[in-house]
């Protein structure tokens, strides 16, 4: 009868195995990889949602804002007490932790091909990922509503422009209305982000997802174009996440090795080079 432990080691060693033998394999994220580098996620139990449902609700009118009064949008996110610039100001000092740095090390062994993140915090690319499709967008950048186009946010001087007066800011590109880059509810998701992470997903052959509750949509998509294929078991799908999901739940993935990201993924990548060779 195998403990806790036994089982644990087994499920690192099932997962270390399967990306040795897999020819595409990606990373899909969510928050829950990014609440060990201090930000809360949503829905755990200490979730920004779960604390505040009327943060959340907030959250939902965010881009209606943005269609009908984009200078009232700018107004809230730079206003002081706004969750955008308490969660801003937690982003901008967090740093990437071991989780992050397990699938940078991934996708140097080529192991992982990439990573699509819910996250817009910017940790995978500080954690030294290259291959990064971030499908909720970055907080660090800003995008034009028109063009599509993508700048830094320090581009614009947004706290010079709301003193003057001269929000919202227009794209330097085609003169459209820039709002951040981060995807609110409701607001489609980028055109160039859905299309490669469309791609990635249905090329891929393995599926490694870690912290992410699996229950936003059209993200929530992509594991289950997998798990189809997973039929003729030509993919498998892997979650890592401290409690069980949806994905879990329908079956959607093969097993869940359940625990912190942080502590699990180091324990793969340290499993995966025992399997490389020399
Ligand atoms: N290790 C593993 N799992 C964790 C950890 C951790 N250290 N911390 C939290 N989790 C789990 C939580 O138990 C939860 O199942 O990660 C999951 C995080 O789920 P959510 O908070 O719903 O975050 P996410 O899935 O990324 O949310 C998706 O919702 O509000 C929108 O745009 C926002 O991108 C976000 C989207």
């Amino acid at each position: 009868m195998q403990g806790e432990e036994g089982k644990l080691e087994s499920a690192i060693a099932r997962a270390a195995s399967d990306l040795v033998r897999s020819r595409h394999a990606i990373a899909l994220t969510g928050a829950g990889i990014s609440t060990e580098s201090g930000i809360p996620d949503f829905r755990g139990p200490d979730g920004v949602w779960t604390k505040d449902p009327e943060a959340e609700r907030r959250a939902y009118r965010s881009y209606e804002t943005f269609l009908v009064d984009p200078r009232a949008y700018w107004e809230e996110r730079l206003s002081d007490t706004a969750p955008f610039s308490i969660i801003f100001r937690e982003v901008e000092k967090a740093r990437p932790n071991q989780g992050h740095l397990a699938l940078a090390e991934l996708e140097e062994m080529s192991i992982l091909k990439g990573v699509i993140t819910q996250n817009v915090d910017g940790l995978h690319c500080k954690a030294g990922s290259r291959n990064i499709l971030e499908y909720h967008g970055c907080s660090f950048k800003l995008r034009c509503a028109a063009c599509g186009t993508r700048f830094e946010r320090e581009d614009y001087d947004l706290e010079e422009m709301k003193k003057r007066g001269e929000l919202p800011p227009r794209c330097k590109r085609c003169g459209g209305v820039v709002k951040s880059d981060t995807v609110s509810f409701g607001e489609p998701i980028p055109s160039d982000v859905a299309r490669q992470s469309r791609e990635e997903s249905l090329k891929c052959d393995l599926m490694l997802i870690c912290g992410t509750s699996a229950v936003v949509y059209p993200f929530a998509e992509l594991p289950r174009m997998v798990g189809q294929r997973r039929a003729g078991g030509v993919a498998t799908v892997i979650e890592v996440n401290a409690e069980p999901t949806p994905l879990t739940q329908e079956g959607v993935s093969d097993y869940i090795i359940q625990g912190l990201t942080g502590e699990i993924l180091p324990l793969i990548v340290g499993e995966v080079k025992r399997r490389m060779p020399e």
